[in-house]
């Protein structure tokens, strides 16, 4: 009898002294995410006008105090490195002692506290031909990336595909790899990459945006990418964080992206637009300043040349999963989607699949029109990454109709515009048709969708 009292206290001792340990990161991968004088996370972003400007950013140790661009316009003959020209990078040095990289609010004794000190370097290429294959390379002047090869926009509306997905965030490197590389295989011309937000779970941890870096590899240097921060770009960034609750955005957000500086003072790069090829992509902030963006986004909206636009952000308009509503972002934003007429929205957050629509004008009388034919903007929710939840049962709180639901699946999608056509395709991790529909734009500028 004693002894088994003895057995039950030691199991319950090794227990509670085993649930109290502070997440430890296994020896052998202590220093897996730490750079080094070869330049790594490479990215390629707009931040001016796709069609003659193209920027890049990486990441060194902070060894590496100088460090520099080279372009050219890429050629069959392996001399055009000859051509090339050379730009200094800018140079800025993220070192940060006991960042909390593990967050979780409800017991601080599990999260990791780890230190970063590295260097990211960028440069803006300007004055590019536009419709030109160029190659580049990034590094310190002895030590060089591989020339990579991306293409500048045409200045005419000329047809185009890109690529856009929901929520990297868990499982990168084990899950989110193949999905992304598999977008690549059906889509290799795409001409960007859009991230609706929570590519990673924690926001400063550097070994989770190493997985982010990995599993994307070289796709992330060739096609430019488009990010938007989620909740999970947002946490505590220290001790004194984790007591009050407070979020920060990811430490590495503004160092590793060079993205444009049009959007709300603030919060620059992680809202702003870009214009291509005769489309708006208007990216958006979800985690705050909400009613300041409304501002921003009437003035960005109003003041749009663009045939098509398509807005980009996090938390979902019309939430896809149970549980989970985001008021605010309708209330704010949805009325200024209508008034302008956006096309498209594109979401994530919900860990699940949802397309639909409500018309913008569905509750007026509108005389000898079919309001069927009123389509208003079309939204999108979609996950990438290896994490999912479970659907709500309809939209009817929304009075809005759902065209196509999906769960349990990884999903990438294709967008292609060609004049008043815009071609979207949804794929599974394996590459198999999963969503499609096709807008037509019509002469009165209303839409018309074909399912
Ligand atoms: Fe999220």
């Amino acid at each position: 009898m004693n002894k088994f009292f003895i057995i039950i206290a030691a199991l319950f001792i090794g227990f509670s002294s085993y649930s109290q340990r502070k997440y430890m990161k296994p020896k052998f991968a202590e220093n897996w995410s730490k750079p080094s004088k070869h330049p790594d996370h490479i990215v390629l972003n707009f931040s001016n006008d796709p069609a003659t400007s193209i920027s890049v950013t990486w990441r060194t140790s902070s060894e590496v105090t100088q460090a520099y661009g080279e372009i050219a316009v890429s050629h069959e003959n392996p001399k055009f490195t000859n051509q090339a020209i050379t730009k200094k990078a800018i140079t800025n040095t993220l070192r940060s002692s006991n960042v909390v990289s593990y967050w979780n609010y409800r017991n601080p004794d599990q999260s990791l506290y780890s230190n970063i000190n590295q260097n990211y370097h960028s440069v803006t290429f300007d004055d590019l031909n536009p419709n030109t294959v160029y190659a580049y390379r990034v590094g310190n002047g002895s030590i060089w990336s591989e020339w990579i090869q991306f293409k500048t926009a045409s200045k005419s509306n000329d047809p185009f595909s890109f690529l856009y997905v929901g929520d990297a965030q868990n499982y990168i490197l084990e899950l989110w790899s193949r999905l992304i590389r598999e977008g690549y295989k059906k889509d290799p011309n795409a001409s960007f990459i859009i991230h609706a937000g929570d590519l990673v779970n924690d926001p400063h941890n550097e070994d989770q945006w190493h997985e982010w870096f990995k599993a994307g590899g070289w796709i992330h240097r060739s096609l430019p990418s488009l990010p938007v921060p989620g909740n999970h770009e947002y946490g505590p960034l220290y001790q004194d964080d984790l007591a009050e609750k407070v979020r920060k955005l990811s430490i590495q957000w503004n160092d590793q992206f060079t993205l444009p500086q049009n959007g709300v003072k603030g919060i620059l790069e992680t809202n702003y637009y870009v214009d291509y090829q005769g489309v708006r992509f208007v990216a958006l902030n979800t985690n705050t300043m909400i009613k300041k963006q409304s501002e921003w986004l009437e003035d960005v909206l109003k003041n749009n040349p663009n045939k098509w636009t398509i807005a980009v952000f996090h938390h979902p308009v019309f939430s896809a999963s149970r549980g989970r509503d985001n008021k605010i972002i309708r209330e704010y934003w949805k009325p200024l989607f209508d008034k302008y007429k956006v096309d498209l929205a594109l979401q994530g957050h919900d860990h699940s699949y949802t397309r639909g629509k409500v018309s913008p004008f569905e509750k007026n009388t509108l005389s000898g029109q079919n309001k069927k034919d009123l389509t208003g903007t079309v939204y999108v929710v979609s996950v990438s990454g290896g994490k999912m939840y479970q659907l709500k049962s309809n939209w009817d709180d929304y009075e809005a109709k759902r065209d196509k639901i999906g769960s349990q699946k990884q999903l990438f999608q294709v967008i292609s515009i060609d004049g008043n056509k815009l071609l979207y395709k949804s794929y599974t991790a394996l590459g198999e048709l999963f969503d499609e529909f096709e807008l037509v734009k019509n002469e009165n500028g209303s839409n018309s969708i074909v399912q």
